[in-house]
């Protein structure tokens, strides 16, 4: 059995039915969240960017070293980090830029656009599992900037986000620094809006999962009995996506078959929101000594930046 076809089976047989969120990004998916990022209502990335454009030589400050590695993990086409890459080179810095990503394909394209902004910058990208390929980077001597961008450390639900900070910390030498996107508690409003477009661009990329499925893994789901719902819970933070069944009906995947009652839900996501005091708390529980935070003129988005 593929490891796709295990996970969705696995996922639909549980109690609370789910699917993961890792799943949403083969060619159309991929493409739909490129629509995403230009809707009105998705706030982050231009949040990022603005941090990125506003803040880049203030973050540099902060980074005593005159030889660094910049080490980012899912680094995507690295159309924003080549913003903070090439203010680093302007601050006089000599730096190797290391992009990790499990998409070969996206680094190709991360090189290209990075050595055509910065011709003379040292890119070394590196393709897999950034959990498995980051050992491979131990033994450099250089100090460390590691970056983690894209508020994807709001996909990684309840204490598996310490674990994976923890992680990171772990990999690090003292003295090093790590700058972490993270989209920030805010009006409920605006974070439920940003998951429930007006053009329904986010229904359409949920729905896209089970496409996906009927594609790739001989399924029949019934598209349009199916509903997208994204909700923002303020007691925790965290906005979650589900599709729910709109009535009782069977599905089959391959051999399988799955049965929905009416209303039944599968929780497709979490994007988990953060207060800069929860950084803080995060940041003394995960090893590291030092935090400062760069936000936005709003205050919706912060890149925070870590030193163990
Ligand atoms: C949502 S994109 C964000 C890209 C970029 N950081 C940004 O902020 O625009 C997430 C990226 O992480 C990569 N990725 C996800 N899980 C990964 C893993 N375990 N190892 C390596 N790359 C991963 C994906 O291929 C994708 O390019």
């Amino acid at each position: 059995m593929s490891s796709f076809l295990e996970d969705v089976i696995t996922g639909l047989k549980a109690p609370q039915k789910s699917l993961s969120s890792k799943y949403f990004y083969d060619e159309k998916g991929s493409r739909i969240f490129q629509e995403i990022m230009n809707l009105e209502e998705y706030y982050l990335p231009k949040c990022e960017l603005e941090i990125l454009e506003n803040s880049s030589g203030n973050i540099l400050d902060e980074i005593p070293f005159k030889e660094l590695d910049i080490i980012e993990l899912g680094a995507g086409d690295g159309s924003k980090t080549v913003i903070f890459l090439e203010e680093a080179v302007k601050s006089g810095k000599h730096i190797n830029y290391i992009p990790l990503d499990i998409s070969g394909e996206i680094l190709e394209v991360n090189r290209d656009l990075v050595k055509a902004r910065i011709p003379g910058l040292d890119v070394q990208v590196l393709a897999g599992d950034y959990l498995k390929t980051i050992f491979q980077l131990k033994e450099r001597k250089q100090a460390r900037l590691l970056l983690f961008m894209g508020s994807n450390i709001g996909n990684f639900p309840g204490e598996s986000a310490i674990e994976f900070i923890r992680f990171i910390n772990d990999f690090l030498s003292p003295g090093d620094f790590f700058l972490m996107g993270v989209d920030l508690k805010k009006n409920p409003h605006v974070i439920r809006a940003a998951y429930n477009d007006s053009k329904g661009v986010t229904k359409k990329f949920n729905i896209n999962l089970l496409e996906r499925i009927n594609r790739e893994l001989e399924g029949d789901f019934d598209l349009d009995s199916f509903e997208h719902y994204g909700v923002y819970n303020p007691l925790t933070g965290s906005a979650l996506s589900f599709l729910v069944s709109l009535k009782t009906q069977k599905v089959k995947i391959g051999e399988n078959e799955i049965t929905f009652d009416q209303y039944e839900t599968i929780h497709t996501e979490i994007s988990q929101k953060y207060s800069l005091k929860d950084l803080d708390k995060i940041a003394s529980k995960t090893g590291f000594e030092w935090d400062k935070h760069f936000t936005d003129e709003k205050g919706y988005y912060s890149l925070s930046l870590f030193r163990k």
